[in-house]
């Protein structure tokens, strides 16, 4: 793993923003891996910004987010789908049809999970993933426990991580999904490169954690340890305990 850390979360947002933003130029046909969360919003801003004043061209482009709610429909306004339309697919030059993000209305959950699988590996596997960290170590929503070699399937939103996005549901602990549907640990490590956003003082514990402690499936982020090329970028805050 290699960490850098900016002295605050806009400047380390900006840097993950230039990280992508070098490897689309380097590579137009990129398949990136992104995420949701509020910690995103600020560098998809920032993308859009570099599309509009550095003409950053994602016409080439193929984009797989990492999850998804189950039973929230793709046009609702609590979806990732409806997020990631909002702020970046439809301020950037991507043809929505080269953006992918797991179905949560699906039937057939399973088979849907294995489809999602198999257009991973049809453009040629991730690129560049982003990952944002979530408090109880979650990456995607690879709650604490997910097996490192686990695949795409649904899974069980863990009660913390429910309280944590309450607030994309109206404050309301009831609308909130019980279950998701994710990239695995393994799919996400076969990426070939992964870029870690986290910011903040809340982020802090778990960072050390990921960074420092050992590998457990308990913190289903410390299996990036094991990836060959990891970058993380941080704020001094979130920092303030490695
Ligand atoms: C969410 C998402 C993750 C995200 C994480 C952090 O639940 N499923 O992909 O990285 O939690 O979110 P935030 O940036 O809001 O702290």
């Amino acid at each position: 793993m290699k960490i850098v850390i900016c002295p605050d979360g806009e400047q380390a947002t900006l840097l993950t923003a230039r990280v992508m933003e070098d490897a689309i130029r380097q590579q137009p046909d990129i398949a990136l891996g992104l995420a949701t969360g509020r910690t995103m919003e600020k560098v998809y801003a920032a993308l859009v910004q570099a599309h509009h004043d550095r003409g950053l061209d994602f016409s080439y482009c193929q984009t797989f987010n990492l999850d998804e709610y189950v039973g929230i429909s793709a046009s609702s306004a609590q979806s990732y789908r409806t997020y990631m339309n909002t702020h970046l697919f439809s301020r950037v030059n991507i043809a929505l049809s080269a953006t992918h993000l797991p179905d949560g209305m699906a039937t057939d959950l399973a088979a849907r999970c294995l489809d999602y699988e198999k257009s991973l590996l049809a453009c040629g596997g991730v690129g560049l993933q982003l990952l944002g960290l979530g408090e109880n170590g979650h990456i995607g929503f690879n709650e604490p426990f997910s097996a490192f070699t686990s695949r795409t399937r649904v899974v069980t939103l863990d009660p913390a991580t429910r309280e944590q996005n309450r607030g994309m549901f109206d404050d309301n602990l009831d609308h909130v999904p019980y279950h998701a549907v994710t990239m695995g640990v393994g799919t996400i490590l076969d990426a070939r490169r992964i870029v870690v956003l986290a910011t903040g003082a809340a982020k802090a514990s778990v960072l050390a954690d990921m960074i420092e402690g050992p590998l457990t499936a308990s913190i289903s982020a410390t299996a990036l340890q094991m990836h060959a090329n990891c970058l993380v970028i941080t704020d001094e805050a979130a920092a303030a305990t490695l």
